[in-house]
């Protein structure tokens, strides 16, 4: 099989990424298009990536003869119309998460991917395509750990990270915390366990950030969680990590537990001054998750030459955002929420 052709849209904070990674870093792949309502974007993605059609209307990029899949990465209240386009379109999917914010539009959009199985749809929840994240889910698939009883996870960006945030959140709604941050960890809650969510907690305070009150965000939460066979599991989830971009994975067993990231450390250099003994912390997501960027884009890749169903599809993308949406309704009711 020839080139994959590839359209993205958005080409922001993460958008950029997906785009240099089509474009020069996954074999098979070819970018050439882009789609986005920034100018400057359009121009760095001529520039810089090679890409030879630009839009700032995504109906006109799908209409183009020269795509066989697009990649979106437009914010999270377009992805279902944007979906559901494409593959009417005939084009392979990949889309990042969460895959909507409202399970209607949700529900509906799987009932059109599932209309068209010849085509590829890819969720992106790329720590699933972290290679630590891969060695702790062979332990546990292995029986390692025993039986899981309890799951701590930790999804707190930098605080350095609030400024590009709260632009984020002015231009479109993020879905709030739970279904922007802990949708992953909502994930990986689920893929560890292979098993539902069935009731949550879940709670938040703006301290550090109380100007979030306005834009109806949160700045940290938490949640305490049930699953179908009485696993546990706690989630924190936040926007105000002083010392960079903390994601830890926290996996207790009957027979052991493991930790992934138990520090966010940003490689194996340890610094000795005036400051003590310092690991340096990785600071951001494309920092961090690089490798997974590129792991999922290649195994998107390789789905549509080897007509291979990905990993994660439309049905961890409905669960993920009903539980995500039972957090923020527990936070806004102060009850327990049962996930339907
Ligand atoms: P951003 O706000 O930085 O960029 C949005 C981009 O979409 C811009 O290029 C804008 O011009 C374009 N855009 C907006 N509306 C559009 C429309 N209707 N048609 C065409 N283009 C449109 O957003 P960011 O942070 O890059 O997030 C994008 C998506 O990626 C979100 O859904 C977010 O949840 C997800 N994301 C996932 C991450 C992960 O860890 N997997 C990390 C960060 C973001």
């Amino acid at each position: 099989m020839n080139e994959i052709r590839v359209g993205i849209v958005g080409l922001g904070r993460l958008g950029k990424a997906h785009a240099t990674n089509i474009a020069q870093n996954v074999p098979g792949a070819k970018l050439v298009a882009a789609c986005s309502f920034v100018e400057d974007e359009l121009e760095y993605a001529k520039r810089e990536l090679g890409v030879t059609e630009t839009y700032t209307s995504y109906e006109e990029m799908v209409d183009s003869p020269n795509l066989d899949a697009v990649c979106i990465v437009s914010p999270s209240g377009y992805h279902p119309e944007q979906i559901r386009l494409a593959m009417k379109k005939g084009l392979h999917v990949f889309s990042e998460k969460p895959i909507g914010l409202d399970i209607e539009d949700i529900e509906k959009t799987m009932e059109v991917i599932q209309a068209y199985p010849e085509q590829v749809f890819q969720l992106g929840f790329m720590r699933r395509y972290d290679e630590s994240y891969q060695y702790a889910k062979r332990m546990v698939d292995e029986g390692a750990l025993g039986e899981l009883t309890v799951i701590r996870c930790y999804g707190i960006d930098p605080s350095s990270g609030m400024e590009g945030f709260v632009k984020f959140a002015q231009s479109s709604y993020s879905g709030g915390l739970f279904s922007d941050m802990s949708i992953h960890d909502i994930d990986l809650v689920r893929w560890f366990s292979q098993k539902e969510i069935s009731r949550v907690w879940a709670m938040g305070k703006n301290a550090a950030y109380p100007e979030l009150d306005d834009l109806n965000e949160l700045e940290t939460g938490a949640a305490m969680m049930q699953l179908e066979d009485k696993t546990m599991a706690i989630l924190v989830a936040g926007r105000n990590a002083a010392h960079g971009y903390h994601v830890e994975t926290e996996l207790i067993g009957t027979k052991g537990m493991l930790r992934v990231a138990s520090a966010p450390e940003k490689n194996l250099v340890t610094i000795f001054d005036e400051n003590g003994v310092v690991r340096p912390t990785s600071q951001n997501f494309p920092e961090r998750f690089r490798d997974a960027f590129v792991n999922e884009m290649k195994e998107f890749i390789s789905c549509i030459k080897e007509k291979r169903r990905p990993e994660v599809g439309a049905i961890d993308g409905l669960q993920s955002t009903k539980v995500a949406i039972a957090c923020q309704q527990s936070v806004e009711t102060n009850q327990i929420v049962e996930v339907k």
